[in-house]
């Protein structure tokens, strides 16, 4: 963008944002089964927007000059407390920066001799892999079951050493949508006085209305003995516009060691519970309208109508010829592959879908679990469910006609041998293309299976050193 000499009419401005919006997944009606949650109520999402909106230019930098920020941030973490077995939170903008002051908590909260460390199953998200890339942590990665996908207790035991501050538990872990054993993991850290995190960024607001709707919920909160910490985001299951999430610590000594004060400079006193400092009371505000608007009620229709969908989208994936939901999801998170090598190939599926107006998420294979769809269903997805599953099935078809993806010979050899440092992103960019692979894409929605395909054939710092390189191309 060239900055404009001259000030542009509002009307001019919209339009354009339309225009720009227009090659964009929809983020309601539930064909997008990632990124976005949908109750399916739009005057819900719009009782927030506006909310978002009278909140917007208020700074939550100082709590002083700006009390309703305090007054909400202590309602909506009090809900959130409240359903969750108690604790003491910190309102963030997401499910990274909860996790990011949960970490900064523990390691600062249990010094050790040597580096810091915390053990986290493999199925964990990858932010905690951030949260210790930028907090000076290790992390001792601790393998899942190879069936049921959940983390075992003896496993993380074994991954604690005398410099573990921190050992993690998912509820459920986004993958497959399974709840690590909480209480086990929990008691066998508390055994040897390591603090233990519960990540329940997805579940955390899910969870206990699936369970009052009849689902079996094991137990996973800040009620569970030796959970000394829970991360829950509003802006997944709590169904809050972008920027919401609340990390709960077990007393108010932990939570200290997740703030940040500063008055090493001769400006304004700085008192941060937040990696960020200035920022808006927007996502504050449209959350605490969120749940204002819809209540215990409509939460629980919502968790109904969710573990309804969940349960008809598990038994129709089964049913379809030659695909497989991948172990025994707890919550409303379905993985989905082939039954076998032969099956389908997901990421021609992913593509199929796209074709037809649906997102589906590919997932690389890791860690021995094979390369799989993710479908988040929200409140939205039981009235589509069965259209959804016509598509899966219909793209799993079109899959088996088209073939897996078939790689030009030496590529990923190639891929893997690059040395990245040589190469600008120019050259990253033409070497892309010439492989059929267009990182510039320009709008509309592209097709993807060559590049997961490499991806996956890929080790992990390998792909990870590529996305770096896909990342700074698309930038630029
Ligand atoms: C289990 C889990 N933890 C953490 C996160 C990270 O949340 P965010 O994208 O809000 O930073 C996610 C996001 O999907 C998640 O599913």
């Amino acid at each position: 963008m060239s900055l404009p000499e001259k000030g542009r009419d509002i009307e001019d401005v919209l339009a354009e944002i339309g225009r720009l919006r227009e090659g964009d997944l929809p983020v309601r009606g539930g064909r997008v089964t990632a990124y976005v949650y949908d109750t399916g109520r739009p005057e819900v999402h719009e009782a927030a927007a506006r909310a978002y909106f009278e909140m917007l230019e208020v700074n939550t930098l100082d709590p002083t000059a700006f009390p309703s920020v305090v007054e909400m941030e202590r309602q909506v973490v009090g809900a959130v407390a409240g359903l969750l077995g108690g604790g003491h939170g910190v309102f963030t903008s997401g499910g990274t920066e909860s996790i990011m002051l949960a970490v900064k908590a523990a390691r600062d909260s249990r010094p050790v001799a040597g580096r810091p460390r915390m053990a986290v199953p493999v199925t964990a998200h990858p932010a905690f892999h951030k949260a210790a890339h930028y907090l000076g942590v290790a992390v001792d990665a601790v393998p899942v079951d190879p069936v049921t996908f959940r983390a075992s207790p003896a496993a993380v035991e074994a991954a604690i050493t005398p410099d573990t501050v921190l050992v993690v538990a998912s509820a459920p872990s986004y993958p497959q949508g399974v709840v690590d054993p909480v209480a086990e993991i929990a008691a066998t850290a508390a055994a040897r006085g390591v603090l233990c995190h519960v990540d329940a960024c997805v579940g955390g607001w899910l969870l206990p209305w699936l369970r009052e709707a009849g689902a079996h919920v094991p137990p996973f909160d800040m009620s569970v003995p030796g959970v000394t910490s829970l991360s829950c985001d509003l802006h997944k299951f709590g169904y809050a516009p972008k920027g919401a999430s609340v990390v709960l610590f077990a007393d108010p000594a932990l939570r200290r060691a997740a703030y940040f004060a500063s008055a090493s400079w001769p400006g304004y006193t700085i008192i941060n519970a937040t990696v960020q400092s200035s920022k808006s009371a927007g996502p504050l505000g449209g959350a605490w309208a969120t749940m204002q608007a819809l209540g215990r009620d409509g939460y629980l229709e919502l968790g109904r109508a969710t573990l309804a969908a969940a349960r008809r989208l598990r038994e129709g994936v089964a049913a379809i010829d030659g695909l497989r939901v991948l172990g025994d999801p707890d919550s409303a998170l379905v993985a989905f592959g082939p039954e076998d090598p032969d099956g389908p190939d997901v990421f021609v599926m992913a593509d199929e879908a796209r074709r037809r107006g649906w997102f589906l998420q590919p997932q690389l294979s890791y860690a021995g679990i094979p390369a799989n769809l993710h479908i988040t269903v929200t409140g939205v997805t039981l009235r589509g469910v069965d259209a959804m599953l016509e598509v899966i099935a219909e793209c799993a078809a079109a899959a088996r006609r088209r073939g897996p993806v078939e790689l030009p010979e030496g590529l990923v050899e190639l891929v893997a041998g690059l040395d990245l440092d040589a190469l600008d992103d120019a050259a990253f960019a033409e070497l892309a293309a010439a492989v059929g692979a267009d990182l510039r894409g320009g709008s509309g929605q592209p097709e993807m299976a060559v590049v997961n395909a490499v991806l996956d054939a890929l080790p992990a710092d390998r792909r990870e050193a590529v996305l770096v390189r896909f990342l700074s191309v698309l930038y630029s």
